[in-house]
């Protein structure tokens, strides 16, 4: 069988470039998505000094045409892709005021919210449409969603969990009209051999989230196992660590 290849997208850094590390050491080929040129390279020779297979590929979310020069570049080198983690992602510091307290949703201005959703919804659509024909090729298709415990709805309605009080809206909602995304894609691949899900990675320590409470190590966990799901794995779930969460 040919070596699988696994796009990550926002892996420079984070949680994307440990989930990069990660799969690299599981003998896939990795191709380091990032949306600036030296921070991509110093990705990948970071990850080649470990004696890992990893490349640099030049992809911004928010720019449609690197959605479709990645596509042609990795259809030319590789004619399909096995794996696509959607992980790049933003939360703007405009989610809180001055005094850092959260701007409620009666307060949220319409810019933040279109920015966030632009990154983490609208255009997070738009590469996964782009590299679909490609995944389509493998032999066993994974695609992943790197949403968050705060896109559960669930979680937000039941006052006994620990999200309850932490409502900032463009972030979360974001993430749960993503959730709504993957239901949908997963429904439209039901019976191919892609698997589509969504990962919530736990509350990680990165630059996203210096409150966090695990380490890299473990918040891309759930993205490796979601990215390497065998053939009688689920599709259509949202996840963390094993665990499915709530919508
Ligand atoms: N950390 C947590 O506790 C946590 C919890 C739940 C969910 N998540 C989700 O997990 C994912 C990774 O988070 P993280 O904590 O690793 O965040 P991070 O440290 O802030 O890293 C974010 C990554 O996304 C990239 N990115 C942002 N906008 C991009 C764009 N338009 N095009 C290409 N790349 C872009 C960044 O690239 P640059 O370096 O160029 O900015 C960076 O590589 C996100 O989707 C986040 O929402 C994180």
């Amino acid at each position: 069988m040919s070596q699988k290849i696994a796009l990550i997208t926002g892996a420079n850094r984070g949680i994307g470039f440990e989930t990069a590390r990660q799969l690299a050491k599981q003998g896939i080929k990795v191709l380091i998505g990032a949306r600036t040129e030296a921070k991509g390279l110093e990705a990948e020779s970071a990850l080649k000094n470990e004696g890992l297979d990893a490349e640099y590929i030049d992809l911004d979310v928010d720019n449609a045409a690197t959605h479709a020069e990645a596509a042609k570049t990795i259809e030319a080198k590789y004619g399909k892709l096995d794996i696509l983690i959607n992980n790049a992602g933003i939360f703007l510091s405009d989610e809180f005021d001055a005094d850092g307290k959260m701007v409620p949703a009666s307060k949220v201005s319409q810019e933040t919210l279109r920015k966030t959703f632009d990154t983490n919804f609208f255009n997070t659509i738009a590469v996964t449409q782009a590299l679909l024909p490609l995944v389509k090729r493998s032999e066993a298709g994974r695609i992943v969603f790197l949403s968050s415990g705060l896109g559960s709805l669930g979680l937000h309605s039941d006052p006994t969990s620990p999200i309850y009080n932490y409502k900032v809206p463009a972030y979360n909602i974001s993430k749960t009209a993503l959730n709504g995304y993957v239901v949908h894609l997963a429904h439209e691949l039901r019976g191919t051999n892609i698997k589509v899900n969504t990962a919530h990675p736990g509350s990680v320590v990165t630059d996203m989230n210096a409150n966090g409470e695990i380490p890299v190590e473990e918040g891309a966990k759930t993205s490796v196992a979601l990215a390497t799901l065998p053939d009688d794995g689920h599709s259509g779930k949202f996840i963390h660590l094993g665990q499915e969460l709530p919508w």
